[in-house]
């Protein structure tokens, strides 16, 4: 299957299955456990209806939105991806210049393979998310490195206070050093085009870590130190100190439930981002979608109130507009495509979702993406 051959976002991830080895391809397609939240963001996003309103005049549609007193091209942007040079190398960049050439905004994660100092050089809007260990020092510094290169928003992620579990990762001995069985190995030959790329760009590292680690680290103890840099201690107190540090938009991301929601924003949130991590932290999580509302009328428009978790269509991003999102984030929907077919896969994925959203705006009977409200949904 070729690229142009590619209809969906569904087909992106097929071909990605394809070319990437399975260990690398379940790290990303999977979430905690056994993957129920996965399915749940899945599930709740078809159980939403969207309410045709045909007698009005769509003929002039925009996408466009307006996102902290700047307007972006689309309503969907680049959802931070930790190790994502795993699954194909060099999607870092990738992603970063795709979101930065289409004008939405795309978010370096800490666990990324690409510094903050470098990837400001492909896409200078970038935004970064941050995680916090036990100790705020590494947190503090990151942000320090992230003004001085000219980040201006900051999204702190609270919803891994401890590391997730996916068994398909745990099954496939995905950890680092890599422990692969027989028939991983086997698996890894059978895709070539991976292989001759990550020998081409070198194994992916923590790159943002890589100041704070000794000087002979190895993989083996990038990662025990990566599964350090996460806390559950993330206190009010804390929050506040990391918000106090940063002088720019601060954003917290992972948000589903009003008292989390109330709480970031007493703490001096600029914006939340209601997200369940894609499925990947906690398996028994509802769904993003289905905890939108209640923090949207919680908030009450007083900050801007994002979402991800499970988008893979144009419908899906219509319906959490409709549902009172200020914007729209997707992970693994970007990660498909690069792994598909590189730069062009990723950009297939943003143009598939525009075409998408362009289309269902259109069958619904509205011309932009702020005409978009509950009377939009059929009542739940
Ligand atoms: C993530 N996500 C994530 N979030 C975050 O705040 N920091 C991170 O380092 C990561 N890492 C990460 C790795 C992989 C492989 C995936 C798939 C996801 C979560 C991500 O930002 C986002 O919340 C979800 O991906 C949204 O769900 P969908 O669009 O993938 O269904």
């Amino acid at each position: 299957m070729g690229l142009d051959r590619i209809q969906t976002i569904a087909d992106l991830r097929r071909l990605a299955k394809r070319r990437v080895p399975r260990m690398a391809f379940d790290f990303l397609d999977g979430g905690a456990g056994e993957g129920l939240a996965v399915c749940e963001n899945a599930a709740a996003l078809a159980r939403v209806k969207l309410q045709p309103r045909n007698l009005s005049d769509a003929s002039v549609r925009t996408r466009s939105v307006e996102l902290f007193g700047l307007r972006r091209s689309g309503p969907i942007g680049i959802a931070p991806v930790g190790f994502a040079n795993v699954i194909w190398p060099h999607t870092d960049t990738i992603l970063a210049r795709t979101a930065h050439e289409a004008g939405v905004p795309y978010v370096l994660s800490t666990a990324a393979s690409t510094s903050i100092e470098d990837i400001v050089k492909v896409a200078p809007d970038a935004w970064f998310q941050l995680y916090v260990s036990d100790s705020d020092e590494i947190a503090l510094d990151m942000l320090r490195r992230a003004g001085e290169a000219g980040i201006k928003v900051v999204a702190l992620t609270i919803d891994v206070p401890v590391p997730g579990r996916r068994y398909r990762d745990m099954r496939n001995g995905f950890s680092l050093p890599l422990k692969p069985s027989l028939a991983t190995i086997l698996d890894f030959a059978l895709r070539p085009a991976w292989i001759l790329e990550t020998l081409r760009r070198g194994t992916p590292t923590f790159a943002n870590y890589v100041p704070y680690m000794n000087e002979n680290a190895n993989a083996g103890t990038l990662a025990a130190f990566m599964a350090s840099q996460v806390s559950p201690n993330l206190s009010p107190e804390r929050i506040a100190r990391l918000r106090d540090a940063w002088p720019g938009t601060f954003l917290v991301k992972g948000i589903l439930s009003t008292r989390d929601a109330l709480d970031a924003e007493r703490l001096g949130a600029d914006g939340l981002i209601v997200s369940n991590h894609g499925g990947r932290q906690l398996e028994a999580a509802p769904a993003a979608i289905d905890c939108l509302p209640e923090v949207v009328r919680a908030i009450n428009g007083r900050i801007p109130v994002m979402m991800d978790s499970g988008i893979r269509t144009g419908a899906d991003i219509v319906k959490a507009y409709c549902l009172g999102a200020d914007y729209v984030f997707a992970g693994r929907p970007f990660v498909f495509g690069s792994a598909a077919a590189g730069e062009a896969g990723a950009r297939r994925a943003l143009d598939i979702l525009n075409a998408e959203v362009d289309q269902t705006l259109g069958q619904i009977g509205a011309s932009s993406m702020a005409d978009l409200d509950e009377s939009h949904v059929r009542p739940r």
